[in-house]
């Protein structure tokens, strides 16, 4: 559920006409709910309640400071995977003792800065990177604290390009070896294994593959304690679905009770999620005009003023995000529509073959763009990127001004 709602026939983002949004700040606009965000967090954090557990929100999904900053005071924990996303984090208030890192890349200035600010943990990802970590930490003198990702080889059955837990993906360290890599972290000297950490894709809207992935690193963590390696937690990654059409995905709490069914007898064990997309997805709009409507024979173009480079989700994955009028119209004159964006590709599109009833100049909202919105948008086309806004109750905040075209060259320098 979020706060986007119709009342009398317009938009609203909670108690803000998203028409108003329009005219005071222009298009296209990323707009959010701080209400939605609360809302969403507080779904898996109050699941988890009565089990020692920490919520880290990934913050690849959303990461502007207030959105960030709303999440940190309320307690959460974040999942990042750069030193940009850390310095992110610190600035807009959260506590780097509740930040988990992961990423197959991790650089050596990335791991230096990690340590030095005291993250809570390093999700590994392969061998090289224990050995690079146990030296930066041993240079530092101090210990790292570490889970390893474990690939668990399971299907999650979602999108190809967000699938990342079956062995041909180039995340984690195999099922197969993660016994032995155990082994050697725990002899590594500046080296402190703390959990047990898997992530394994992402929009799924369905239990058993979370659920097979966990018996497995059950089994692993079983293993563990034969050979006397105690586990703190156990992380289980981002990857709940959300609503973009008429998927249900599980609740947070039905996941949750799912998983608590499974680690009776230990509750001891912390559970980590690092939800992402179920947090800000449906927690943000992007809000676009209708600048010409044009036919091309029997194919009916609204060309509007957000392209790829704002939301690209469309064109790299063919997503299918729902696009609504902000304003009701009487269905009577519907048209099916394409609708696409201004930059020069084929794949700048929207959304395909919508029925819409439009006239040029009307505004229309993407919906669950909060999530991989406009953190993966881009200047392609030498486009300025959208303002965001944040709505709470009657008001709302620019909490990212639109660009400027000096933004587009800052940096940029002639030869001689
Ligand atoms: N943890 C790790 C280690 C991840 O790689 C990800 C996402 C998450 C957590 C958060 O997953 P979520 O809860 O959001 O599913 N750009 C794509 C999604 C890429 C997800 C990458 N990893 C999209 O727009 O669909």
């Amino acid at each position: 559920m979020d706060y986007f709602n119709y009342k009398d026939g317009q938009l609203f983002a909670e108690d803000v006409p998203v028409i108003d949004l329009a005219a005071r700040f222009g298009t296209p606009l990323y707009i959010y709910s701080r209400a939605t965000i609360e809302r969403h967090w507080h779904a898996f954090n109050d699941a988890l309640s009565g089990h020692p557990h920490l919520i880290c929100y990934a913050i690849k999904a959303n990461s502007n400071l207030a959105f960030l900053n709303i999440l940190a005071r309320l307690g959460s924990g974040f999942d990042i995977v750069s030193q940009g996303e850390l310095e992110r984090v610190l600035v807009a208030g959260g506590d780097p003792a509740k930040i988990v890192f992961s990423g197959v890349a991790k650089s050596v200035s990335e791991i230096r800065r990690a340590l030095e600010v005291g993250i809570r943990c390093f999700n590994v990802e392969s061998i090289p990177e224990l050995h690079r970590i146990n030296q930066i930490a041993g240079e530092m003198g101090v210990k790292a604290p570490i889970s390893l990702r474990i690939n668990p080889d399971v299907d999650a059955k979602t999108h190809p390009y967000i699938s990342t837990g079956l062995k041909e993906n180039k995340f984690g360290i195999s099922y197969q070896k993660a016994r032995e890599v155990y082994r050697l972290a725990n002899e590594m000297p500046n080296i402190e294994v703390r959990g047990v950490d898997c992530h394994i894709g992402s929009q799924l809207t369905e239990l058993s593959p979370f659920l097979d992935a966990t018996d497995r690193l059950l089994v692993l963590l079983d293993q563990l304690k034969e050979d006397g390696i105690e586990i703190h937690h156990l992380d289980l990654g981002g990857g709940l679905g959300v609503r973009y059409d008429d998927e249900t995905p599980p609740e947070p709490k039905e996941y949750a009770a799912a998983l608590l069914q499974k680690l009776k007898g230990r509750e001891g064990l912390e559970l980590c999620f690092e939800p992402g997309r179920a947090i800000a997805a449906n927690a943000g709009i992007m809000l676009t005009t209708v600048e010409y409507l044009k036919d091309q024979d029997d194919h009916h173009f609204a060309i509007v003023d957000a392209g790829m480079n704002d939301l690209i989700r469309p064109a790299l994955y063919e997503a299918w995000m729902k696009i609504i009028p902000v304003i009701e119209k009487p269905t009577g004159q519907h048209q099916t529509y394409d609708v696409v964006g201004p930059v020069c590709e084929t794949s700048d599109f929207l959304g395909k073959n919508r029925e819409l009833t439009l006239n040029q100049g009307d505004l229309l909202a993407v919906r669950s763009a909060g999530a991989y919105g406009f953190t993966m948008s881009s200047n392609y086309n030498t486009r300025c990127r959208p303002a965001e806004i944040m709505v709470d109750g009657a008001q709302a905040y620019v909490v990212r001004e639109r660009e400027i075209f000096e933004d587009l060259w800052r940096g940029e320098h002639l030869v001689k």
